[in-house]
């Protein structure tokens, strides 16, 4: 079983303060020192950050913003074939620059008005709990380097592309940020890991790769697919279940490729309905609710 936290690169911090980001040997920027010093820059300056300041800007260079503008055109004659009317809206709302990448403050500048959601710094994984208890608090951890130049339209970790252009542009639809925010809630609520990810797999196959039918076709919601260069081609031809919390809870694959099983929802309603309402309700007896709870030991 999956959790978004094994997608990104450890980080250490040594005592005299170096801070290192351990990219994986299968990484496009593994043997590339300067993207892996630059890693490292960003990383610090995300564990340096006092949350009582504004996060301090990142000097994005000529090619990451150059990456951003790419992925951001080629995204979006995507998104108008395949995401759904209501993360459309949003991001037309947000409106995101299209030619560099922008800072955390000018996200949550421009969140603040629509939903209220912040974007704060993130050296890489957010412990589970610390994660998704800040949606309760309308506040969004994101990491903020792009991904490695030599494939501009992949990445193996949720860099600020994902971060932004997918949950970013979520996040200004209310009824988006309402079901994020019921996420981190019930995150709160529950003491036991077990519970958390139950919490943590529905949000996985909806927030992040969830799909929904609208007029008869099926399109995506989830920032997971709408941030994917790849994944955005692929869903229509993925197995594709109903909505079913207990489903989702119990699906097991392997998170590096392509998402196998998506669960649709037949509406933004129904989502509201079923991952909403699932979200409101669940506690510590969730998993033995579910039925999993033999299988909810540690993963
Ligand atoms: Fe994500």
């Amino acid at each position: 079983m999956f959790e978004e936290g094994q997608l990104y690169s450890p980080v250490t911090q040594s005592d005299s303060g170096a801070v290192v980001v351990h990219l994986g040997a299968g990484h496009p920027g593994f043997n590339d020192p300067v993207y892996r010093e630059r890693r490292n820059e960003i990383a610090a300056s995300a564990l340096a950050w006092d949350p009582a300041a504004t996060p301090a800007p990142v000097a994005y260079t000529d090619t990451e913003n150059e990456i951003w503008a790419l992925v951001s055109s080629e995204l979006d004659s995507k998104h108008q074939r395949y995401a759904v009317s209501e993360f459309l809206s949003a991001k037309a709302a947000v409106g995101l620059p299209t030619d560099r990448v922008p800072q955390l403050a000018e996200v949550t500048a421009r969140l603040a008005p629509l939903t209220g959601f912040s974007y704060h710094p993130a050296p890489g994984l957010v412990p589970l709990r610390e994660f998704y208890g800040s949606l309760a608090r309308s506040v969004f951890h994101s990491t903020q380097y792009v991904r490695h130049p030599s494939q501009p339209l992949y990445t193996p970790e949720p860099d600020v592309i994902h971060e932004v252009i997918g949950h970013g542009n979520m996040l200004g639809s209310p009824r988006f940020a309402a079901l994020k925010r019921a996420a981190g809630e019930a995150a709160l609520r529950v003491q036991s890991e077990a519970a958390l990810q139950v919490i943590a797999d529905v949000f996985w196959f909806t927030l992040e790769f969830g799909v929904m039918y609208e007029r008869g076709e099926l399109r995506a919601y989830g920032a997971g697919i709408l941030s994917s260069y790849g994944e955005i081609e692929e869903f229509r031809s993925m197995e594709i279940r109903p909505l079913d919390i207990a489903a989702m809870a119990t699906a097991d694959y392997d998170i590096t490729s392509y998402q196998p099983v998506l669960f649709a929802a037949r509406s933004l309603g129904e989502l509201e309905d079923v991952a909403g309402g699932f979200f409101a309700s669940a506690d510590d007896d969730t998993p033995e609710r579910l039925g999993i709870a033999a299988a909810a030991s540690p993963r």
